[in-house]
């Protein structure tokens, strides 16, 4: 399993999809840049995203909002209270974010103790120099410094082997072991802010504390009643969104996985309060249908439906996917009732209801929202493309099988060799093809090695220019997936590719 994620990370780097952001200077933990073909894999998961909820829905449009917002919107929305308080509900990055904020408080409140001890001492011995106060002292600073050796050791082997219930238990038995204190109480670390914050304005003086957002939705609601009366849609109807979040995530591991900056796919779903039940199913449904129209595999999605609520929701599941460390959170969808709409309404002073022409009068409509990570999406898509075959002749290639809607380059253009008026045919095909589709030239290399490239680059077809070409005007078109070949006229190519990429 280890093995397999480590080589889905390096094939990301080696074949330009994935590079650590700031490699040069080492590198930012959890933050990563998304190269030449990682762009392009990215922008078609969000058109193939976007063309299914806006373009496909007429009671769906989309918006931009911007990152900044009114500071006052977190208060609004619960995330200046609540995001932090890793105990509203009950997801694994919550429960993992509340055990390193716990160790990280311990380890700091030891690290004061040692502190104020040798200061004490310090202080002490310059009166009078007392030998059993002396010893004293420096066993209770080593005996604080083995707990904090021992606690981090222990917390980062729970943390590797993601046991959860391995990291609660050792929080407990840190509580109930507390040197300082015996105290079980924990309750002051809970407020850690996981939202970033930053200033507008350029004097220090008058500047306005304000945070990056850490979802995209807020922007949604905010904008609800603008959106609905220059769109006069009535209830119920959809806005949806693709932007970037910022998350301060304590615990950033697994690649792209979970980043302090990452993009987010959201739609929030305004309907009739009382209804949001038949909405939740309906959405859980189209979700789903939607991940299993790329084919990944129906095995690797599975529903995980939530027990303990955030405090917006009254029903929420995860569309779990296998990724190569296990099922996890892909996509989230919660039926978030009139929450977000009423407190904006309450901070803002200002009416955010929907008249009910049908009802004849007027409401908080309730949200149905889908919500998905665009980077874990990537990540899904990803890894479970990337394969090694073993072939006939006993050798292996490695592949990277993207459904062909999503691939980056659609097909390379390949002169057989470089003369004989080859590579100027190659060419012109590229300038024919590249109106329609993204389409490379490629000339080195013995041609067995190009179509291993293009194999491990997750190009659907790659077309071969010969001296055939020459005298009848047709090429080899050869399958990334079958390796199979065919011969086909030129003039037919775009149609060939057309069927294969197109939705
Ligand atoms: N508006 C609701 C919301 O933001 P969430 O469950 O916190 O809900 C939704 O996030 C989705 O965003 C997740 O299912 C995941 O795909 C993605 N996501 C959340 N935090 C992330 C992170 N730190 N890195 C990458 N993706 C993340």
């Amino acid at each position: 399993q280890d093995d397999t994620f480590k080589k889905v990370i390096s094939h990301a780097k080696e074949y330009g999809y994935v590079f650590q952001s700031s490699e040069i200077y080492d590198g930012l933990s959890a933050v990563y840049d998304y190269a030449q073909n990682g762009a392009e894999l990215k922008k078609n998961i969000r058109d193939y995203w976007w063309r299914a909820m806006v373009q496909m829905n007429e009671n769906i449009v989309g918006i931009d909002a911007a990152i900044f917002m009114h500071p006052t919107t977190w208060k609004a929305s619960g995330h200046v209270d609540a995001f932090n308080d890793p105990l509203i509900d009950n997801k694994d990055s919550k429960k993992r974010y509340r055990a390193d904020v716990l160790i990280e408080d311990y380890c700091a409140k030891i690290e004061t103790k040692i502190e104020k001890e040798v200061k004490k001492a310090a202080k002490r011995f310059g009166e009078a120099f007392n030998k059993e106060e002396f010893i004293t002292t420096n066993r209770r600073v080593l005996g604080y410094q083995k707990k904090i050796n021992e606690t981090l050791s222990r917390m980062a082997k729970s943390l590797e082997n993601e046991d959860l219930a391995d990291v609660k238990a050792l929080i407990e038995e840190l509580e109930i072991a507390d040197p300082m204190t015996g105290s079980k109480n924990w309750t002051d670390v809970k407020q850690f802010n996981l939202m970033f914050g930053t200033k507008l304005g350029a004097s220090a003086d008058n500047a306005m504390d304000l945070y990056l957002r850490p979802e995209t939705a807020q922007g949604i609601f905010v904008n609800f009643l603008n959106v609905q009366k220059t769109s006069r849609l009535k209830i119920p109807f959809g806005i949806a969104q693709t932007g970037k979040a910022f998350r301060n995530e304590i615990v950033a591991r697994q690649f792209i996985f979970r980043m302090r900056e990452f993009e987010q796919m959201e739609m929030q779903f305004f309907i009739k309060p009382g209804t949001q039940a038949e909405w939740y199913e309906h959405w859980k449904e189209t979700r789903l249908k939607w991940h299993l129209s790329l084919g990944l595999g129906e095995d690797n999605y599975r529903f995980h439906d939530h027990e303990k609520l955030a405090h917006y929701a009254d029903a929420a599941a995860d569309i779990e996917f296998k990724f190569p460390f296990g099922f996890k959170e892909l996509e989230g969808i919660h039926s978030r009732t009139d929450f977000d709409l009423s407190q904006h309404e309450k901070f803002s002073g200002k009416k955010l209801q929907y008249f009910d022409p049908e009802e004849n009068k007027s409401y908080v409509p309730y949200v149905l929202e889908t919500s998905i990570g665009l980077d874990r999406m990537f990540l899904a898509v990803f890894s479970n493309s990337l394969q090694e075959e073993a072939l006939d002749n006993g050798t292996t290639r490695t592949v990277l099988k993207l459904p062909s809607v999503l691939a980056p380059v659609k097909a390379a253009v390949l002169p057989l060799v470089k003369k004989d008026g080859l590579p100027e045919i190659a060419r012109k095909i590229v300038e024919d093809l590249k109106w329609d589709f993204n389409i490379i030239y490629d000339e080195k290399d013995a041609v067995g090695r190009r179509y291993r490239r293009q194999d491990a680059n997750g190009t659907p077809f790659c077309i071969t220019v010969d001296h055939d070409t020459l005298e009848d005007n047709t090429v080899t078109i050869r399958h990334r997936d079958t390796m199979e070949q065919e011969r086909v006229k030129i003039e037919d190519l775009r149609d060939i590719i057309k069927k294969e990429v197109d939705v």
